[in-house]
C-alpha cells in the first residue's frame, strides 16, 4: 500500500507539471510567432514617399475639389483579380455624389483610391489638374478630408476633437461656425 500512494502522489503532483509545462511551450511558441512577424513586417514594401519636393501642390489645392477619374483600375494584389475595371467619370467640384452598389462592389475601394490607400493599376485621378499619383502621399492625405460613417469622439477636449493636429487658432475654429456649435458653446466661457 505504500508503494500505491506513493505513485499516486508522484502521479498527482505530475498532472500540475504537465499544465505548467504546456503553459510555457504555449507562450514560447507565442513569443516565436512575433519574431515571425516582425520579420515579415520588415520585407513589406513600403508606401510612396511621404512629400515629393519638386512637386508640392499649392497651399490651397484642391481649388474647386473637381475630380476627374479616367479609365481607373485597381487590385489589390499583383495576381489578385481587378477590383475596380476601369473607371472614367468626371465629379464636379461642390456637388454631392452618393455612391451606391452591392456589398463588395468597390464603393470603399474607390474612396481609398483617392487617398492612395491602394495605388491603381492602370488609370489616373485628377483633382484639380493634379494628377494625385504625382505628389507625395501626406500632402496628398492632408489636403482631403473625409467624415466617417460612426462619429468617433477621441479622448480629450472639444477643441482637440475639432483640430486634432493644433493646426489653427482658436479664432479660425470659432470663424467655422459648425451648425448649433456655436450657440451650443458661446454659453460656456472658454472652449479648451
Ligand atoms: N484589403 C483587401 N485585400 C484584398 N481584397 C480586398 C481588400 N479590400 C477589399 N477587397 C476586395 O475588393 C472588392 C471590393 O471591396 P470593397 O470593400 O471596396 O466593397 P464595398 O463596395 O465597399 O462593399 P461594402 O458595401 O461591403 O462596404 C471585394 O471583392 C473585396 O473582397
Ligand atoms: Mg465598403
Amino acid at each position: 500500500t505504500g508503494f500505491v500512494g506513493m505513485a499516486l502522489s508522484y502521479g498527482l503532483s505530475l498532472n500540475f507539471a504537465f499544465v505548467v509545462s504546456i503553459e510555457m511551450q504555449c507562450k514560447l511558441a507565442n513569443q516565436i510567432i512575433s519574431v515571425e512577424r516582425v520579420n515579415q513586417y520588415m520585407d513589406i514594401q513600403s508606401e510612396a514617399a511621404e512629400v515629393v519636393e519638386e512637386n508640392r501642390p499649392l497651399s490651397d489645392w484642391p481649388q474647386n475639389g473637381n475630380v476627374d477619374i479616367r479609365d481607373l483600375k485597381i487590385r489589390y494584389r499583383k495576381d489578385a483579380p481587378l477590383v475596380l475595371h476601369g473607371i472614367t467619370c468626371r465629379l464636379e467640384g461642390g456637388d454631392k455624389i452618393g455612391i451606391v452598389g452591392r456589398t463588395g462592389s468597390g464603393k470603399t475601394t474607390l474612396i481609398g483610391a483617392l487617398f492612395r490607400l491602394v495605388e491603381p493599376a492602370e488609370g489616373r485621378i485628377i483633382i484639380d489638374s493634379v494628377d494625385i499619383s504625382t505628389i507625395g502621399l501626406h500632402d496628398l492625405r492632408s489636403h482631403l478630408g473625409i467624415i466617417p460613417q460612426d462619429p468617433t469622439l477621441f479622448q480629450g477636449t472639444v477643441r482637440y476633437n475639432l483640430d486634432p493636429l493644433g493646426k489653427f487658432s482658436d479664432q479660425q475654429i470659432w470663424e467655422v461656425r459648425c451648425t448649433h456649435l456655436c450657440c451650443f458653446f458661446s454659453s460656456y466661457t472658454m472652449i479648451r
